[in-house]
């Protein structure tokens, strides 16, 4: 039988495909940093029957239909807002993501973005390089607590959990609005759900981990940021889809919360022109939720068993649908 072909759309390490290799027919774009122009992604599919995707590929209804002989296409990331699913669907075609084995280390730079903002550490580290720092002061550079205060976590998924584990041990009083409501995480974690106004309305940290979806773009917008405490933090490693970006900016500097923290924009990268790049109160962070080199290879990895399982006509490990 004819091996099967895989089409890689960014450069990855010749160690993690080498496993596969036997298997299947292994393509892959020869660029790690810039991804692979939309044209010739096609055009390498056409001769392909599984794409391992990453968040940059636009993976729409235009895409499926000339790539509909696809039998699955697994992205490299537990979000899947790239892809039409339900054009993928109707095609027959399996999508895959990454959940799981990036759950810790999300967590982890929430929480350091969290730490950041409340302490300024980007604004004096600046210092520093700018060989700004004046003398000791009684205020200078005097951040928020972290320790006791309330934190409100906004989509509690796997992420959110190992945000919340993570507060209890800064004795964060913490409470989540979910879609769905999650006892068994309020009884396991000690957590109290809350609605989202309730939430926005008395949390000192509001961080957002919502998925992008219809129903949250944009949910983060003017009459949210209003709502909130003027000395609140607004923390995002989601999407920058959910945040009214403009609505942020003004909230931002006309004080009327007090910093925010972000890993995520709506057109991403941003460079030094965007309008955030101005605001002190900004921690500005080019989405490293997941980057760590140990993460970053279990998920090519996983993209990769995904593709074998689904080649050898087993059920992925972790299917979207
Ligand atoms: C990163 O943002 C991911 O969805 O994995």
């Amino acid at each position: 039988m004819a091996k099967k072909k895989l089409y890689i759309a960014r450069k990855v390490p010749e160690s993690l495909i080498k496993p596969f290799e036997t298997e299947f027919d292994i393509r892959m774009w020869e660029n790690e940093s810039d991804p692979i122009p939309r044209d010739i992604l096609l055009e390498e599919v056409q001769n392909a029957d599984g794409l391992l995707s990453l968040m940059t590929e636009n993976i729409d209804r235009t895409f499926l239909q000339q790539a509909s002989h696809l039998n699955i296409i697994a992205n490299m990331a537990v979000g899947y807002d790239n892809i039409d699913v339900e054009a993928a669907k109707e095609y027959d075609i399996t999508i895959t993501n990454t959940p799981d084995v990036l759950t810790e280390t999300t967590a982890d730079l929430t929480f350091a973005l969290l730490m950041a903002t409340a302490r300024r550490l980007m604004e004096g580290s600046d210092l520093i390089r700018q060989n700004q720092w004046g003398n000791w002061s009684p205020f200078g550079l005097a951040g928020t607590d972290i320790f006791g205060k309330k934190l409100g976590i906004v989509g509690m998924g796997r992420i959110g959990e190992a945000v919340a584990r993570r507060a209890a041990g800064f004795n964060m009083d913490v409470v989540y609005y979910n879609r769905r409501r999650k006892e068994k995480v309020e009884r396991d974690l000690g957590v109290d759900y809350n609605t989202f106004d309730e939430l926005i309305q008395t949390s000192d940290y509001i961080v957002s981990l919502l998925p992008m979806t219809n129903e949250t773009e944009n949910i983060f917008n003017q009459h949210t940021f209003a709502q909130m405490k003027s000395d609140a933090i607004f923390i995002n490693a989601s999407r920058g889809g959910v945040v009214d970006e403009t609505a942020l900016f003004e909230a931002l500097k006309h004080k009327k919360i007090q910093a925010a923290g972000l890993d995520v924009f709506k057109d991403e990268p941003i460079g030094a022109n965007h309008p955030f790049v101005e605001l002190p109160n900004a921690v500005l962070l080019p989405h490293i939720g997941s980057a760590t080199v140990a993460t970053r290879e279990k998920m090519i990895t996983l993209a990769l068993e995904n593709i074998a399982k689904v080649f050898q006509g087993e059920k992925p490990k972790t299917p979207v649908w």
